[in-house]
């Protein structure tokens, strides 16, 4: 609650009365039971931190989750705050079936509503793994407390045969080498047991590492806490500062709604571009400013883009990990190069302006090779961009900083796969009828069609591995991993289930990719694809339940993938609905 004097009214423990018709017994009934939970009234008049708690046996980034959860509670003791923890959903990307995407937006109420229904005067929101990020930043930016962000941190690297090994990008390599013959079982099981060697999110510059990044960019979580590896003791003495401020932000904020504009968005989308981050932020992104008053889209991602040169030399585009880029001076140090390019006048989280934090000697040390001077960047502007054409007239994306530049402008046939499960089998197949000319398109996998599953790197044909073949040209409405390289297309909308360009291709067909004129585009005249296009049968809907109300709601990929029922309405946060 906002005072007269602009200060926060903590309302602590007793706001939010439980509707029994009668406050006053409302707050005694909470006080018994609280006293039953061994809290006094020293401990009620304090102001209520509330920490989400994503540890779970299906979620492996998030085993050291125990031990940072106590570093905030310390924080949070310390600054005069009582904190209490509570449960959400935590989405572990590798044990969640068909895909973590289906439950971003899930995930994501159910923080906004707990936010909202609980007591607290500031909430912790302490994730990592890919989706857990996005869809608390999409919480936060309803949320009516001032709201903190804290990641669990990365992973450090494993090793094999001395060769530094890193999930995921590693993951994906070394497969590859498995089911082109070049690796045997015997090394792929030593591979497996090294690729994942300690608690926390993927070591490369992944999804998870490219939305720490974002987050602490967008002021949303304290300086410094996008790179502390996971295990260390930097990465708990985060902790402990992020739940002291979080009990200074009770009583003097700011909303995440008031961090989260224009300037934190475009500044996020500078970082993205320099470091080489997830394609998948982009969808994350979109996402977060639909729920702000900020309009945002992949115009703005494409002039941005296009102006922001590669700066960072990590994996997959690069050579190191985030352990690496810590070293380096982590996201300050990236901050202070990129500074002539960014809103310095911003202000997070923190409480302190961009420009303050950078002039606190954030310059990346001289020794380091990860982060490279703004004058002599790794690679050219533009290791994103955005692509039109006929094949997505509301655009795609592509990362060109993990392509192969032979490929950026390439015409060839169509081998076209309706499902991912047909892909997999089909791309498996030795006798399938395929060269390194044909491009492969993936169907049905956009956001209707299938949550968007990391699968538009499609796999590299079997046999054309064995030949040596490493790349192809690969389109889709899916995702791909954060992790992944490859000349690969993405996020193309309007997506094949509702009826779009991608539908309407048939094998053999020439699709023209033109990365100069930002182009993808099928090569079949209007009166075919009109044929095509009044044949076209739209998938039938899932039966019941949360896909159902997903399918149903669910926004295309250049808005972001949110539902629409949950967008900025231009009413305020969750607390103000009825
Ligand atoms: Fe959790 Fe990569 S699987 S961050």
């Amino acid at each position: 609650m906002q005072s007269q004097q602009g200060e926060r009214q903590p309302e602590g423990i007793f706001g939010g009365p439980t509707s029994y018709g009668d406050p006053g017994f409302s707050r005694f009934l909470r006080g018994a039971f609280l006293a039953a939970a061994g809290y006094d009234d020293a401990d009620l008049d304090r102001p209520v931190i509330g920490i989400t708690n994503l540890t779970s046996d299906y979620n492996p980034c998030h085993r050291d989750m125990p031990a940072l959860i106590e570093a905030i509670r310390r924080g949070v003791l310390e600054a005069g705050g009582i904190p209490f923890l509570f449960p959400t959903i935590s989405l572990g990307e590798t044990l969640l079936s068909p895909t973590s995407m289906l439950y971003r937006n899930l995930a994501s109420m159910e923080t906004e509503e707990l936010i909202s229904a609980q007591p607290m005067d500031v909430v912790v929101l302490l994730g990592g793994c890919d989706k857990t990020v996005p869809a608390q930043l999409m919480a936060a930016a309803v949320a009516t407390v001032p709201t903190i962000l804290e990641v669990v941190g990365p992973m450090l690297t494993g090793s094999y045969e001395g060769e530094r090994l890193g999930a995921c990008t590693d993951c994906r390599r070394l497969w590859s080498e498995y089911r082109g013959g070049n690796i045997d079982d015997g090394g792929i099981t030593k591979i497996r047991h090294n690729l994942a060697t300690t608690a926390g999110t993927c070591m490369v510059m992944g999804t998870a590492s490219t939305m720490a990044l974002i987050t602490e960019t967008l002021g949303m979580m304290l300086p410094e806490g996008a790179t502390a590896p996971a295990p260390t003791g930097d990465r708990l003495r985060h902790g402990v500062a992020t739940g002291r401020r979080a009990v200074e932000l009770a009583t003097k904020g700011p909303l995440a709604s008031e961090v989260l504009t224009r300037a934190a968005f475009e500044n996020a989308l500078r970082v993205l571009t320099a470091v080489g981050g997830s394609t998948n932020a982009i969808v994350h992104l979109l996402a977060i400013a639909g729920r702000t008053d900020v309009t945002l889209t992949l115009d703005d991602v494409e002039q941005i883009a296009s102006t922001t040169p590669l700066l960072v030399d990590l994996k997959p585009s690069g050579r190191g990990y985030m352990e690496d880029l810590h070293h380096a001076g982590g996201l300050p140090a990236i901050l202070a190069t990129l500074a002539p390019l960014l809103h310095l006048d911003h202000v997070g989280v923190s409480g302190r302006p961009l420009r303050e934090l950078i002039d606190a000697g954030a310059a990346p040390p001289r020794w380091q090779e990860v982060i490279a001077p703004l004058d002599a960047p790794l690679g050219a502007v533009g290791s994103l961009a955005v692509l039109r054409g006929s094949l997505a007239p509301d655009g795609a994306i592509i990362k060109v900083a993990a392509a192969t530049p032979t490929l950026l402008h390439h015409t060839g046939p169509a081998l076209v796969f309706d499902s991912v499960e047909e892909a997999t089998i089909r791309l498996a197949d030795e006798d399938l009828e395929v060269t390194k000319d044909h491009v492969l398109v993936l169907r049905n996998a956009g956001p209707r069609g299938a949550a968007m599953p990391e699968a538009g790197s499609l796999p590299i044909p079997r046999r054309l591995v064995r030949e040596g073949v490493r790349d192809m040209v690969r389109v889709s409405d899916a995702r791909m991993s954060g992790t992944s390289y490859g000349t690969v297309v993405l996020h193309c909308a309007p997506e094949s289930a509702a009826g779009g360009p991608l539908a309407l291709v048939r094998d053999g067909d020439s699709i023209r990719l033109d990365l100069s004129e930002r182009r993808i585009d099928l090569l079949v005249d209007e009166g075919e694809l009109a044929r095509r296009r009044a044949e076209f049968i739209a998938p039938a809907l899932p039966r019941r339940g949360w896909r159902r109300l997903f399918v149903e709601h669910v926004l295309p990929a250049n808005q972001g993938a949110d539902l629409d029922f949950l967008t900025f309405d231009g009413e305020g946060g969750s607390t103000n609905r009825p």
